[in-house]
């Protein structure tokens, strides 16, 4: 594909301006605006987006209820934080968070920029709250970019970054590539693990994503999560369940630990709670998140135009019945993922296609037998289906992340799944050449 002088522009300023450590780039895109779950290239070209800016777009782009939040919001600013200032839209917001997560009526919430700083806090004040410092975590997990959260999370580990030196990785069960090699021991294996290391003692906290996406869109067998439920409670030890990324509806229920009837200590929340702000917020008991006062500055956290974004985000997913849609939609998705695939012919390439309500991860492989990752595809697959319009990226290195905006509509969701089984197909096809993609790490 031609790409237009306007865009190729813009793309090289960036590459003389922008720093290369907060680049994940996977095709040249470059956009100028958005509307809903579309985004416009800069040059024009519209683009359905599948991935929906990592979900942190996740009620679609430009919602007129969020644009007229903020608008009020900012338009009558009551000061840019709430770390000195109280006002109205930051305890509404955590109130209206309190109303929606489970548990204990002695709660509060913090609230912060970004996911990385809701799991960057929650873990500290679980060590000071607890005088105890081993955090547990998972292999492949993604907690954060930066800092501590970025120290306990598996895929910067395995990748080269330096874990925490208070982390203590445990294997997550992953049905369809099982660590134990059988997918129905794989629960009770990763529960055994964690038994030895709460015995060990020390242990602050467990910290677990409800459905791994960095590592390749996992979703844990039942029994997991309760499972983990009952070691933390037997061992006294706080359960941290980071729904940042697949939380609020997503997965057709409100919370993914939902599946499960799991009830945290803890809950992270980002993305999409800003619609399309930088917004955090983590709810957990008093005993944690209030002492000690201070210990967890960020000058513009408790903003009030992304509080008020955060409210309205809420009152939409209430307001559209975002959950059961998503639900619904997903199955459809998944269905017409699948029959497009074997339309195309291309099954021997797409080891697993798996899904919970609008989260849905297109597992590809090079060998359907040994299921060994086919990190090449994917690079190919990503950038085809840039080309013929649909923005798509892919975890794991192989899984092609698919989590579109819960307001997709129906029709949209149809012509995104049957690019990207005609992206697969062409890919597997030879139409994307080495130096298309070569530019590109990817993830
Ligand atoms: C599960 C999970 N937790 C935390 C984060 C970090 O969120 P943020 O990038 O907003 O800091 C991410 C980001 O991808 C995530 O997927």
């Amino acid at each position: 594909m031609d790409i237009p002088e306007k865009l190729s522009s813009l793309l090289a300023r960036d590459s003389q301006s922008v720093a290369g450590v907060e680049k994940l780039r996977f095709f040249p895109l470059a956009v100028e605006s958005g509307h809903g779950s579309h985004l416009i290239e800069v040059g024009g070209r519209k683009l359905l987006d599948f991935s929906s800016s990592w979900t942190a777009g996740g009620i679609g782009y430009g919602h007129p209820h969020v644009v007229d939040a903020i608008s009020r919001a900012s338009s009558n600013q009551p000061g840019a934080g709430g770390i000195s200032a109280v006002h109205p839209y930051m305890v509404e917001l955590a109130e209206k968070l309190l109303e929606i997560t489970p548990g204990d009526a002695d709660r509060r919430v913090y609230l912060g920029n970004s996911g990385t700083d809701a799991n960057d806090v929650v873990l500290r004040s679980c060590q000071y709250a607890t005088g105890r410092n081993r955090i547990i975590t998972f292999s492949g997990s993604y907690h954060g970019g930066v800092g501590l959260a970025m120290g306990v999370s598996g895929v910067h580990v395995e990748a080269g970054a330096v874990a925490s030196p208070v982390a203590a990785f445990i294997p997550f069960p992953d049905p369809y590539r099982p660590h134990t090699g059988h997918a129905d021991t794989v629960v009770q294996d990763s529960l055994a693990r964690l038994d030895t290391e709460l015995a060990a003692g020390d242990v602050a906290c467990v910290i677990v994503e409800t459905i791994q996406s960095d590592g390749g869109i996992v979703i844990p067998p039942d029994g997991f999560l309760s499972g983990l439920r009952t070691a933390c409670n037997k061992y006294g030890v706080i359960l941290i369940c980071d729904e940042v990324k697949v939380g609020l509806g997503r997965t057709g229920l409100m919370h993914a630990f939902d599946h499960e009837s799991v009830v945290p200590d803890v809950v992270t929340f980002g993305k999409v709670l800003g619609g399309g702000l930088p917004l955090s917020a983590a709810v957990g008991p008093t005993s944690i998140l209030d002492g000690p006062v201070a210990s967890a500055l960020l000058t513009t956290a408790g903003n009030p135009v992304t509080a008020a974004a955060g409210l309205a985000v809420l009152q939409v997913i209430e307001s559209e019945s975002l959950v059961s849609k998503s639900q619904v939609s997903g199955q459809t998705l998944l269905n017409s993922l699948k029959s497009h695939v074997s339309r195309l012919g291309v099954e021997a390439s797409v080891g697993d296609i798996r899904g919970r309500g609008l989260t849905i991860g297109v597992d590809l492989v090079s060998d359907l037998a040994t299921k060994s990752r086919n990190f090449d595809l994917a690079k190919r697959v990503a950038y085809r289906a840039w080309e013929l319009g649909v923005v798509v990226y892919y975890v794991g290195g192989n899984v092609l992340e698919i989590t579109p905006a819960l307001t997709t509509q129906p029709v949209d969701l149809e012509v995104g799944a049957e690019i990207i089984a005609r992206s697969i197909a062409d890919a597997i096809d030879g139409q994307v050449t080495d130096e298309q993609i070569a530019p590109f790490v990817g993830w």
